[in-house]
Parts: structure tokens; C-alpha cells; sequence
């Protein structure tokens, strides 16, 4: 079984475990990059990545540039959904490692001077977890029961579902349960798989284990917390129908009766007070789909959390006016409460942007040095600096993500594409040019990897001007240097031709950058209209200065 790291030594809780204090609101302007463990490193050659495969590769990412790492979950968990499905939240999942790991993975990240945000899951647990199970053994009418969502089934004989709600993955949200004597007993909610019962938020005892969660963590020396589905935690009152929605998508806008409501604000004021009370700026970032961008806002209000992930942005086609459009409504919904815009192109749930924007590794560059330039925190997701395209011929068999398994229980059995499936995004990173799974470990991979992507591999790319890995180095440097990047909350955009965006950034002290992108996939003239006078900074393509700007192409220049 896992172990704590308290049967053997005791957290210190000791505040200068923390990167120093030396760069005040760090988040406002970092570059984060997230850890897949899975996928990322294996230290132990069983083909799964784990803590210690992460950690030695934290140099890498020092290198790279990043402020900070995110790591999805490495909590005890029965895998149902990649470790989304949490068994122990104070134990690592013996295919990760242990406490011991994690806390050497924290310190040595704090000696390399990057901060390390861990993913906390609180809308669901595992249904392995000690209070589900308990829930169950003890049948209906137990308090532990209202920890989650039990509720009597419909008809004659409780045989349908409390209510309409369906699962993201397809499917009822609702599972019936047996009674400890065998017969057919009470209903639980999962808005997710059914070994993800929901947790009921109107219970104490489930505010107060979260809250002990968090000093847990962050006695441990983490710098924040990514918090998964946080736009869940709290659904209407009664739980009524949700009417007619078709199968729910992730990262959704639907206006839902268990997503988005106002309750929730309460829990992370009473987060805010918890992280306020560690020294260096810890934070919480929402990962919350909302209707709107002014929605999203309301979870970073000054009293609540640092960040909310912008998928409206990342859900933006690659289409210049959509794009300015986006921008524009995320400065805006953010300015008033004073928190930072976020940029995310990719992550473990969606295909690739290189993939997904349809236009190969020109666009997919252009894309990045884009949101590279804006105002705010971006996010990088691990292998997008490596030009890594969605895998989108994965054998059935091979695939794990519950929303394939369950497409024939109600879910978009049709879907065509990647669109969806999430397995395409979590093959394992290539860092060599050769080897059994091309340097990931001494083994295989759990996802067979392409067989070119040796090409891809980080040592391929080091040193090779032209590489997308040299391209996003190049831009992390030049973002921490240059003043006019990084943090901020406006632009100011500059007349361009149809497709093509341009815009200009001032610095306090005077200094400027202007960034244009050509989103069309043909050269524009632009010398009539955008006279950037500057020095060349960075251009994600071939581009040979002058006043066309090729195909796909994001140009940066100092002013
Ligand atoms: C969002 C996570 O990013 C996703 O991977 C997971 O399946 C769901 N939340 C449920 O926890």
C-alpha cells in the first residue's frame, strides 16, 4: 500500500522550502508547463512515467525557461480516470513513486528555481476511496452517505435514475448501487465515470477534509494548486432536470444545473484566506468551463483564486478576426477584477493544437509565439515544444481514457475524428533519437509512440536553430527579458490587412514590442499598413524581413 511520508519523517512545513520570495506575483506573468506523469518520464523502466522520472528531467525544464510546473494528479487512485479518480489525496500512487519522491521532486525544482503547482481533485473521489466505501457498506440513511450524492431512483421500484443529468463521458450520471443485503439499493451521482461519485459540498466534513487537503500540500512545499473542475463542486438546489443538452463535451459552455453555480465562490474565498496564510504568493487555478468570459472572471476575484484557464481561447479557431475578438473579451473580463489573463493552446484533454488548428507545424509555431506575446500567464503542455502532433491512429486496444470506453454506453458512439478521445495527446514524450522508447525510459511506453518520432526527440531539436524547441527557448528567454512582455492586461492593436493580427505592447518604461501574425495560409504584404521600425525579436517561421510576412507566420520585433 502507499505510505505517508509522516510514518517516517515529518513535513517541515518550512517556509523557505519555497522558491525564494524574490519575484513578487510571479503568477501574473509565468510560464507554466505541465507535467503529464504518465507520459512524461520513466525512471523505472515499467513503461509508466513517475515522480522520479520527472525529477530528473527538471533540468530540462529549467533550461527550457518556465516559471513553474504544473503536475497532473500522482495521488493514490485505481486509474479509472488517469489518476482523475482519487483514492488517498495524501498518498502517491505506488506507479508514481511516494511521499518521499514527491518531496524530493519539491525541492529540487525550488533549488532550480521553479515552482511546482500540484492538481487537486475535490468535485469527485475514486469509489475506492475509504468514505465511499464506507458510504456503501453502511447503506441508506448513513451520514457518511451525505458526503456524496445518494438519492432513491424514479419508478415504481427505483428502477430510473433521480434525475436527467448525463455523464461527460456518456451515459446516465446516475449509478444504482446494491444494498449490503444483496438487494437493488439507492442511486449515486458521477459526472464523470461511475468510479468518480461526486462529492456533496453541502456537507462539512467535506469542506473540512479539503481544507486540511491544502495544508497538507502546501506544509509539503507546493506553490499552488491546479483545481479540477472547479466550476462543479457546488449543483442547484433539488438537483432539477437538466432538460434536453445532447452529450455533454469537456471544457463545455452550456448554461448546466450542476456546473457554474454561484455557491461555489464560497469555497475558494475560504481557500484564499488558507493560501494567504503561506508566505511567496501560493495560488490556485481554476480549471472551470463556463458560458462566458465575464464567468470565468467571477473565480478570480480578488477574495477567490489567482487564474482561470481561458478556454474560450483555446476553443478559438485560427481566424484573425475570432481571435482579436477572444482577446479583446478575455482583457476585458479580467481588467475589472485585476487578475491576469491566462493563454493555454493544449493539454491532456484536447487534441494538439498542432492538430487541431489544421495547419502542421507552421501554424502550430505561429500559434505559440502568439500567445507567447500576450499579456498574462500561458500555459505550455509537455511535447508542444516539441512540435508534437496528436496521435490519431492509436490501436483500440491500447487506448484508456474512460471517455472512449464508454462511447457505446450512451456517448457519441459517431464521433469522428480525435475529438473527444484523449489518449492521442498522452503518448509519452520522445527526448532521444533512438532507444526502445525513444529516452522515456529503459522500457516501453504504456501508448505505443509513433515510430518517427525519434525526429522529434529533444536531443534531435537541442542546438538546431530551426527546431520548435529552440523556438519556444529563444521565446521564453525573450519574454523574460524584454519588458514589454509578460505581465499586463491590455494591447493595442494596430491597423493590418484582412488575416493578418498586429498589435503593439508598452513596457513602463518606455520600451515597446509589436507582434504580428498571419493567420492566412498565403504571404501578406503588410508594408503599407504596419511600419514596425524595431529590431527583429523572433519570427516562428522563415522570415526574411521586410515588409511581406509569409504563410502562418508570427513575427516579433522590439521597438
Ligand atoms: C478535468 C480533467 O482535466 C480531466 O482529465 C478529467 O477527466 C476530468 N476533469 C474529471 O476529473
Amino acid at each position: 500500500m502507499t505510505q505517508h511520508l509522516a510514518d517516517r519523517t515529518q513535513p517541515t512545513g518550512d517556509p523557505t522550502r519555497t522558491v525564494a520570495g524574490s519575484q513578487p506575483d510571479w503568477w501574473r506573468h509565468a510560464v507554466i508547463y505541465q507535467v503529464y506523469p504518465r507520459s512524461f518520464a520513466d525512471g523505472n523502466g515499467d513503461g509508466m512515467g513517475d515522480l522520479p522520472g520527472v525529477r530528473r528531467r527538471l533540468p530540462y525544464l529549467a533550461g527550457l525557461g518556465v516559471d513553474a510546473v504544473w503536475l497532473s494528479p500522482f495521488y493514490a487512485s485505481p486509474q479509472a480516470d488517469a489518476g482523475y479518480d482519487v483514492a488517498d489525496y495524501r498518498a502517491i500512487d505506488p506507479m508514481f513513486g511516494d511521499l518521499h519522491d514527491a518531496d524530493a521532486l519539491i525541492r529540487d525544482a525550488h533549488d532550480l528555481g521553479l515552482r511546482i503547482i500540484v492538481d487537486l481533485v475535490p468535485n469527485h473521489s475514486s469509489d475506492q476511496h475509504e468514505w465511499f466505501q464506507r458510504a456503501l457498506r453502511q447503506g441508506p440513511g448513513s451520514p457518511l452517505r451525505d458526503r456524496y450524492h445518494f438519492r432513491p431512483g424514479k419508478g415504481p421500484n427505483g428502477e430510473l435514475p433521480p434525475n436527467d443529468w448525463e455523464s461527460i463521458f456518456g451515459g446516465p450520471a446516475w449509478t444504482r448501487t446494491a444494498n449490503p443485503d444483496g438487494t437493488p439499493g439507492e442511486w449515486y451521482l458521477h459526472l464523470f465515470a461511475p468510479q468518480q461519485p461526486d462529492l456533496n459540498w453541502d456537507n462539512q466534513a467535506v469542506r473540512d477534509e479539503f481544507r486540511s487537503l491544502l495544508r497538507f500540500w502546501l506544509d509539503m512545499g507546493v506553490d499552488g494548486f491546479r483545481i479540477d473542475v472547479a466550476h462543479g463542486l457546488v449543483k442547484a438546489a433539488g438537483l432539477p432536470d437538466m432538460g434536453a443538452a445532447g452529450q455533454l463535451k469537456l471544457l463545455g459552455t452550456d448554461v448546466l444545473p450542476f456546473f457554474d453555480q454561484d455557491g461555489v465562490h464560497e469555497i475558494y474565498r475560504s481557500w484564499r484566506k488558507i493560501l494567504d496564510e503561506y508566505p511567496h504568493q501560493r495560488i490556485g487555478v481554476a480549471e472551470a468551463w463556463t458560458p462566458n468570459e465575464g464567468r470565468t472572471a467571477l473565480y478570480v476575484r480578488p477574495d477567490e483564486l489567482h487564474q482561470a484557464f481561458n478556454f474560450h481561447y483555446l476553443n478559438t479557431p485560427w481566424n484573425a478576426a475570432a481571435l482579436r475578438r477572444v482577446i479583446d473579451t478575455s482583457l476585458d473580463s479580467m481588467r475589472p477584477v485585476g487578475a491576469p489573463t491566462t493563454w493555454v493552446l493544449s493539454n491532456h484533454d484536447v487534441v494538439r493544437h498542432l492538430t487541431r488548428l489544421g495547419g502542421g507545424l507552421d501554424r502550430a509555431r505561429a500559434a505559440s509565439l502568439l500567445m507567447l506575446a500576450l499579456p498574462g500567464s500561458a500555459y505550455i503542455y509537455q511535447g508542444e515544444e516539441l512540435g508534437l502532433p496528436e496521435v490519431t491512429d492509436l490501436p483500440d486496444e491500447a487506448r484508456q481514457d474512460p471517455a472512449f470506453c464508454r462511447r457505446g454506453a450512451g456517448g457519441d458512439a459517431s464521433s469522428d475524428g480525435q475529438e473527444g478521445l484523449r489518449d492521442g495527446c498522452r503518448v509519452p514524450i520522445p527526448w532521444t533519437a533512438q532507444g526502445a522508447s525513444f529516452g522515456f525510459g529503459d522500457g516501453g511506453s504504456w501508448l505505443p509512440q509513433p515510430a518517427n518520432w525519434g525526429k522529434l526527440s529533444v536531443e534531435e531539436q537541442t542546438g538546431d536553430p530551426s527546431s520548435t524547441l529552440e523556438l519556444y527557448r529563444a521565446a521564453l528567454a525573450v519574454r523574460r527579458t524584454h519588458p514589454a512582455l509578460g505581465a499586463g492586461d491590455a494591447v493595442e492593436w494596430l491597423p493590418a490587412p484582412d488575416g493578418v493580427l498586429a498589435f503593439r505592447r508598452r513596457a513602463a518604461d518606455g520600451s515597446a514590442m509589436v507582434c504580428a501574425v498571419n493567420t492566412t495560409d498565403m504571404a501578406v504584404d503588410v508594408a503599407g499598413v504596419l511600419t514596425p521600425a524595431g529590431r527583429l525579436l523572433l519570427a516562428s517561421g522563415r522570415y526574411p524581413g521586410g515588409g511581406v510576412l509569409p504563410a502562418d507566420t508570427t513575427v516579433w520585433w522590439a521597438e
